[in-house]
This record gives C-alpha cells, sequence and structure tokens, in this order.
C-alpha cells in the first residue's frame, strides 16, 4: 500500500473538505519527561523552516526566563507549565503543534489541550520505553480514539532492541503496533531507516553541527548488498532477518485502522541528531487525520459545516508580561474564521466580536485574518469567556467532551498586609477563570473566597508566584488536609445530617453550591451509604 505524495493528494478526503481544511493538521505530542519533546519540537520547527537552527526553542526559553519572573519557575523546577501552540508550514500541510506542559500535576491543561487535537504524536526513549506519564497521556488519547503514531527517540544511542521494544510497546499500549519504519543499527547507533511500505532506505549523513540544521539524507531501494556495502555483512543480515520476521508475523499496515485509532504505526529516530525526523514527518502528515468532527449536544460539529464553531479549550493570564492580557485558545471545529467576525457565545447568548485574533509561533504572536477548521486562534479576552465555551455563526451548538477534574487539594489563603486584598481578589478571579486554580469559601454570604483548590500540588506553588509576580500579593498556604471534593443535593435534613459527620467540611462554590470536602475516597463512599437521600457529585451540573 503506498501513501500519497503531499498534501493535495490527501485532500479529497472522503467529506470533501474544503483544501484550506483537509491540508490542516492538528496534534500534540505526549510523552514522559525527557524522552525529547523539547527536542523534537525543535526539530519539528526546523523542517517545517519555522526556525532557522535548532537549539532556538531552548534559547529562547532561557531569553524568557531572563526577562518573565513567572517562567523563572519553570525553570527553577525544570518542567514546562504553559500551553501554546505553534503554526507552521510543512511541504503544503499546514501544521498546528500543541504543545502540552510535561508535568503530572497540569494533566488538566493537557488533557484539554488533547481534547483540541486531531491525533498524537506518542515520543518514547528508546531504553525506557513507555513510562508514567506517557501512560496517563495514552490512556486519554485511546479513550478519545485518537490515533496515535509512536517515535522511539534517542536511537543515537544504545537502548533496547527494536523488536522487544515493539513487543513491549504493543503489551503495554493493549493495541496492535505495526513498523513503519525499521532501524538499521551499527555498533548500536542509527545508520538509516527502513521504510518497508516503499522499500526503500534512507541514509543519514552525519552533519558536523549537532542537529542544528537539516540532516542530508541518501535514498536507496531496499536490498541486502546495499545495506551490506553501507554497513557490514552482519548488520544486512540482522536486519534483513528482522524485517522477514516483521513481514511474517507483524501486524499488517492499514491505514484506516491508523486513522481511527486502532492501529499504531511505529518510527524510529533521534531528535537530537535529527535522523529519521524527516522520514518520519512526511509520513505522519500524510496519514494523520485532516481536521476531525466532534461531539456536540444532539450532534456532531463536523469540520465541513459551513458554519463557524469553536471552542475554547485553555484561557491564559498575563501570557506575556509586556502585555498582561488574558486569551483565550480557541479550536476551530467547523467553518472559516476571518478577522472581525461576528458570532455568538453558547453559554450567554450573546455577541462576540472577534478582533485581532492571534496565532503562534514558538512564542511570537502574530495577528491572524483567516482561519480554518483545525487552527487554533487566540482572542483577547476581558474575562468573557469560560474553559468549554462554544463559539458559532449559525445554530447554536454546545460541545459535549470537554474533560473536567475535580480538585484534590485544598488549601487556605492568606496574606500579610490586608490592603492588598483587592489584588489577591483580583488575581484568584482571573487564575480561576483560566482554570488555574478553583474558587471555595467558607461562609456563603462571604464575598471573598479563601480555599484554593487544586488538581495537583504544583498548581499551588505556580498559584503563589504568579501572585506575587503578576499581582503584587505574596500569599501563604496552609493544606486542610482534605483531598476529595463533592457537591452535594438531596432533602435538608439530609444534607444537615452530611455536614454534621466529622472529617469532613462545608464550603461554597463561586456560585455559592454547597460542597463537602472529604478526608479520603472511604468517606465519601461513607457518606453516601449512610445519608439516605443525599447526592454526592463529582462535578457541578
Ligand atoms: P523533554 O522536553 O521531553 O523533557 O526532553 P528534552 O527535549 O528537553 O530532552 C531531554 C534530554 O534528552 C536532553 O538532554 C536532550 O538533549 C536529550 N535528547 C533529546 N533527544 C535526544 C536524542 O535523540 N538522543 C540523545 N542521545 N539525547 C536526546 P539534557 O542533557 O538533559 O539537556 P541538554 O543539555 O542536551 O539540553
Amino acid at each position: 500500500m503506498t501513501a500519497p505524495t503531499d498534501a493535495t493528494e490527501t485532500a479529497e478526503a472522503p467529506r470533501a473538505l474544503h483544501p484550506e481544511i483537509a491540508r490542516r493538521r492538528t496534534f500534540a505530542i505526549i510523552s514522559h519527561p525527557d524522552a525529547g519533546k523539547t527536542t523534537l519540537t525543535e526539530k519539528l520547527l526546523l523542517y517545517g523552516g519555522a526556525l532557522h537552527l535548532a537549539g532556538t526553542v531552548k534559547a529562547r526559553r532561557a531569553e524568557r526566563h531572563a526577562t518573565s519572573d513567572w517562567l523563572a519557575l519553570e525553570k527553577e523546577r525544570g518542567i514546562s507549565v504553559t500551553t501554546s501552540v505553534m503554526q507552521f508550514d510543512y511541504h503544503g500541510f499546514r501544521v498546528n503543534l500543541l504543545d502540552t506542559p510535561g508535568h503530572g500535576d497540569f494533566s488538566e491543561d493537557t488533557y484539554r489541550t488533547l481534547v483540541a487535537a486531531d491525533c498524537a504524536i506518542m515520543l518514547v526513549d528508546n531504553r525506557k520505553g513507555v513510562e508514567e506519564r506517557t501512560r496517563q497521556l495514552y490512556e486519554v488519547c485511546r479513550r478519545r480514539r485518537l490515533p496515535i503514531f509512536a517515535f522511539v527517540n534517542k536511537c543515537d544511542r544504545v537502548g533496547q532492541e527494536p523488536l522487544e521494544l515493539l513487543g513491549l510497546l504493543e503489551q503495554e499500549l493493549g493495541l496492535p503496533v505495526v513498523a513503519a519504519m525499521w532501524p538499521v543499527m551499527e555498533n548500536d547507533t542509527l545508520q538509516a531507516v527502513v521504510d518497508r511500505r516503499r522499500n526503500i532506505v534512507h541514509w543519514f549523513q552525519r552533519g558536523g553541527d549537532h542537529g542544528a540544521s537539516r540532516v542530508a539524507i541518501e535514498t536507496s531501494p531496499l536490498s541486502h548488498e546495499d545495506i551490506a556495502r553501507h554497513t557490514s555483512q552482519s548488520v544486512a543480515d540482522k536486519t534483513f532477518d528482522e524485517l522477514g520476521l516483521l513481514d511474517a508475523a507483524g501486524h499488517e499496515w492499514n491505514e484506516e485502522a491508523i486513522t481511527t485509532g486502532a492501529l499504531i504505526p511505529l518510527y524510529f529516530g533521534s531528535a537530537l541528531t535529527n535522523f529519521g525526523v524527516e522520514p518520519f514527518l512526511d509520513d505522519f502528515l500524510k496519514l494523520a487525520p485532516a481536521p476531525t468532527p466532534r461531539a456536540i449536544e444532539g450532534g456532531v460539529a463536523d469540520p465541513g459545516d459551513e458554519a463557524f464553531t469553536g471552542f475554547v479549550f485553555k484561557i491564559q493570564a498575563n501570557m506575556d508580561p509586556k502585555h498582561r492580557d488574558r486569551i483565550a485558545f480557541v479550536r476551530i471545529v467547523s467553518g472559516h474564521f476571518e478577522a472581525g467576525l461576528q458570532a455568538t457565545l453558547g453559554r450567554t447568548g450573546k455577541p462576540l466580536r472577534m478582533n485581532l485574533p492571534q496565532t503562534f509561533l514558538a512564542q511570537e504572536r502574530m495577528h491572524v485574518d483567516d482561519a480554518w477548521a483545525g487552527d487554533v486562534i487566540g482572542l483577547h479576552d476581558r474575562g468573557t469567556l469560560r474553559i468549554g465555551d462554544a463559539i458559532f455563526t449559525g445554530k447554536p451548538v454546545a460541545f459535549a467532551d470537554i474533560p473536567r477534574f475535580p480538585p484534590e487539594h485544598f488549601s487556605r489563603i492568606t496574606i500579610k498586609d490586608p490592603l492588598r486584598r483587592p489584588h489577591l481578589d483580583t488575581g484568584l478571579r482571573q487564575l480561576a477563570e483560566e482554570g488555574a486554580i478553583q474558587l471555595f469559601k467558607g461562609d456563603p454570604q462571604a464575598s471573598v473566597p479563601d480555599i484554593v483548590g487544586a488538581v495537583g500540588q504544583l498548581q499551588f506553588d505556580v498559584l503563589l508566584h504568579r501572585l506575587e509576580h503578576e499581582y503584587g500579593v505574596p500569599a501563604k498556604l496552609s493544606s486542610l488536609g482534605m483531598s476529595h471534593a463533592r457537591w452535594i443535593e438531596g432533602d435538608a435534613a439530609a444534607v444537615q445530617r452530611a455536614i454534621m459527620m466529622r472529617d469532613r467540611m462545608l464550603l461554597y462554590d463561586a456560585k455559592d453550591r454547597p460542597v463537602l470536602l472529604f478526608t479520603n475516597g472511604f468517606a465519601v463512599r461513607w457518606a453516601e451509604r449512610e445519608s439516605d437521600g443525599l447526592v454526592l457529585k463529582e462535578f457541578p451540573d
């Protein structure tokens, strides 16, 4: 089976999408920290012509650290906590790469980003295989039936045997894995990859600049003699033995199964030296789905629909300390967007004029006049937009599957200087709207919330850091020692009984709805069992 050779050939998708939509590819990279996501991202940008010399993303990262205190936290912790979107063109494709934070405590952000993606690249280290964080993210992808493309990284140095890795991946992932490319290894380092469908070998030329620029590739038809000539007889024998095994016992190539997330194609390479990156990118973009439909209440929003629809999957305040603004990231699900488009915000039913939207390249922003289904645009927001909001020009739509996460950490927040209270309130409100934390108060009559909830502990560190550096409010947190929140409903007597028990605490959310905090899951189950007429919900309606 052969794949088309460029974007125009994939343009006639069965849904006869507009060519502008058919050439879009919107995806995220999922991996465990240190597997090489930053390096691969940089190389994709390099190959997309969006960066001239790789190393720039990291250099920029360092530059940003110098100018932004907020990002200093990233540096201190050695983690990436912001999500950005990068757009570039490659061989006729318009690529939207959604960058996700690597740290587990930011899973909320990452999971929502996966809702905005149409497929994902799963990056694994050749020594470690599927690690914890990758496994969690993969589960989210699998539940959403997101097509996955696996890339085994760091093949420039000794790792597990490729056949062993393939077996381990299948076992771990619970889905069939098919080798799209196969490595030719000599002295435990990658020399070439065999394109199994096209029967060709891509030979990589070692460059002198440590992967800062594109690597030269020589391509030859697959033959034992040729591999032996380039390497040695034993390397050619081993490669052909492995290829023979894959042909005999491996899974069949099935493009439909790949695009529906039922089969995972496997690639090998080294992001650091660029080996294998270009053949992977070429193949991946051809196979990756064009923008896919999204479930809405009562049906489906299809990218081919004429009316504009989109949803907000992330809000970020003060992205750039020089701008001090909030950006709402909108994934366009259908239709065409032009600057100034007059749409409706589903939650309020009010008109929303989308002026001066932005698109992103690495950390740079550019105004965008025109965007299509599959793209992500950034809207300036003054507090009107919320995560999960639907925006549309035609019939009202409500998107069905934007995941929500219950907070698991709760702390009281206090400040030394009472005069800074208004700043604290503004900071908390804005960060809560962004989805960075959730707010609760002990007394429904009190206007000032004083309890914050977060999905991960690290969110608290970020909160304190941002309050101090962006809002000028040094604050302190003290843990409540509670880990489960349940919104409660039921008759007054049942609610009263539930409140009176030990090991729980009554709070009110931003909309004054009562929420009970419990010390652990056992206490939640106990409350459910003992209190007749009480309804405990993980999320409010
Ligand atoms: P992450 O975003 O997934 O956390 O990983 P990142 O790209 O920052 O890479 C983590 C480490 O792995 C880096 O080394 C990076 O150079 C290295 N790396 C990435 N891809 C490859 C590869 O293909 N082969 C090899 N051998 N190493 C790779 P570091 O020493 O932590 O950082 P640095 O000093 O190189 O920047």
